[in-house]
């Protein structure tokens, strides 16, 4: 693979100067360098009120924002707009830019089957349980550059701080840059931590599952260097392999800055689902065949289309939303009725038994227009249809606490978007700390988070990971 000039520069550097200064200290050894969350905060953690100023805790700002920026040129479309697919040649160039950013860190680096990395600081005590941190860089087609990114970036920023600050922690902290948040490549949301948590069914479907160049799953991991991609019991975690996991992600929805508050604090994560759908008819000539003789698979497809739209809004609540992102005709030639569509629906909700409800919906429509059109219905696949998920109440309160401590506002909210926390809440106590973004823009190029709230961000992910460090059990 061809390694662009400016990466192999960085490689350099980062051979000479080795790992950072975050290190290991030797088990159960007393050492007067080492600060509890007690002597780094001033404070007890068991006190309920705590003093203000964390002044020793800072951002390295400049760094932050030229990694992020630097990252967001392993892409496979043009600046501002960020495209990095699973596997792909700039995954895996990203996927090296980030291992290097953990080593420099000093942090022990790890990657499992899948390619989901892992960069551990131990902690004073590394029998118990890590409290972990993490997020995505594989970014959907023409999107934006903070998208998972600032979860990562951010919390490898996060140790950074705390180690410059003269913090140890206790229990390990562990960085986690999770495979493939988003479903672009192989139709599957958090494969990476969906694997994590254990989903015999999906297991299932990677082994037959191809991309859209009819690419295999193992051969796509294959070619990225990942040899063993269907070895998942490498990828499972044992639940309290992690004590706690926090995600710092920006917020992809317009409230924080138009209330301008700098943190939100997630208390729970819509249910998502998604479906494909594929319709037969027997195509022909657009000027030959007359409209009675008809069974076209690409009305089919628009009349589902507004069926979805249709079956969301009579749910009669703002928090159920629906999508139609994908839509595909065969042969694609204006002069030919479409003899196949295709259909991606995703379709969310914060109450899962209406999102449910909607799933139904959208399925009997599918079947009474194929019916009406007189079309086949070859594939109505429900890919996944998840549960929300709850942040936990100790993880929130550190939070809370953390923006107390900083002289930070901040909300809670609800997640509409998915995360692999969604996920790691299966394994783990789970929590999401939100920063705003401009506008709300996400997923698409004009996605744009201030690098002050940024850093915002990163403090208090880095306080909460240190009082969750500090905790006995
Ligand atoms: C995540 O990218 C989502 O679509 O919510
Ligand atoms: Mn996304
Ligand atoms: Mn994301």
């Amino acid at each position: 693979m061809n390694i662009p000039a400016r990466f192999s520069l960085f490689f350099l550097i980062l051979s000479v100067s080795g790992p950072g200064g975050i290190s290991a200290h030797r088990d159960g050894e007393k050492d007067s360098t080492v600060k509890t969350m007690e002597d780094f905060s001033g404070y007890s953690i068991h006190e309920p009120n705590y003093p203000t100023s964390v002044s020793s805790l800072s951002v390295d700002t400049h760094s932050l924002q030229k990694q992020i920026d630097e990252l967001s040129t392993f892409s496979d479309s043009p600046a501002p707009s960020v495209t990095r697919v699973l596997y792909s040649a700039n995954d895996v160039l990203a996927r090296r830019y980030v291992k290097s950013l953990m080593s420099l860190s000093g942090l022990s680096v790890r990657e499992d089957a899948v390619g989901n990395i892992f960069g551990r600081w131990n902690g004073y005590e590394p029998e118990l349980a890590p409290v972990a941190t993490g997020s995505h860089i594989d970014a959907i087609p023409y999107s934006g550059k903070y998208d998972g990114v600032v979860g990562v970036l951010g919390a490898i920023e996060a140790l950074n701080a705390l180690n410059r600050s003269g913090f140890k922690p206790k229990r390990s902290l562990e960085v986690i840059m999770f495979t493939s948040e988003e479903p672009t490549r192989f139709g599957i949301s958090c494969l990476g931590s969906r694997l994590m948590a254990g989903s015999v069914e999906l297991e299932g479907l990677l082994k037959k599952t191809v991309d859209g160049q009819n690419i295999s799953f193992s051969d796509a991991a294959e070619s990225a260097g990942y040899r063993n991609a269907l070895h998942f019991s490498n990828v499972l975690l044992k639940k309290g392999s992690y004590s706690a996991f926090i995600e710092l992600h920006i917020e992809q929805g317009p409230l924080l800055e138009e209330e301008a508050i700098p943190i939100g604090i997630v208390t729970a994560i819509a249910a998502p689902a998604s479906i494909k759908v594929d319709f037969e008819g027997n195509g022909g000539h657009a000027g030959a065949v007359l409209m009675p003789k008809r069974n076209d698979a690409g009305l089919a497809a628009a009349e589902l289309a507004l069926a979805v739209e249709k079956h969301v809004l009579e749910s009669g609540s703002m928090d159920t939303v629906g999508t139609v992102g994908i839509l595909e005709l065969h042969p694609g030639a204006v002069n030919s009725i479409p003899s196949k569509s295709h259909l991606e629906i995703d379709t969310r909700d914060i109450d899962e038994k209406r999102r449910n409800e909607v799933v139904e919906k959208i399925h009997q429509s599918a079947l009474s227009i194929a019916e009406k059109r007189n079309v086949k219905l070859s594939e109505f696949k429900i890919v996944n249809q998840d549960p929300p998920a709850q942040s936990d109440e100790s993880i929130t309160m550190a939070t809370e606490s953390a923006c107390r401590q900083l002289n930070l506002n901040y909300k809670k909210m609800i997640s509409r978007a998915y995360h692999d926390s969604l996920f790691m809440a299966r394994v783990s106590l789970m929590g999401m700390i939100f920063i705003p973004c401009y506008k709300g823009y996400s997923h698409k190029p004009e996605e744009f988070s201030d690098i002050e709230d940024i850093a915002n961000g990163v403090k208090v992910l880095a306080l909460t990971l240190a009082k969750l460090s500090s905790l006995q059990a």
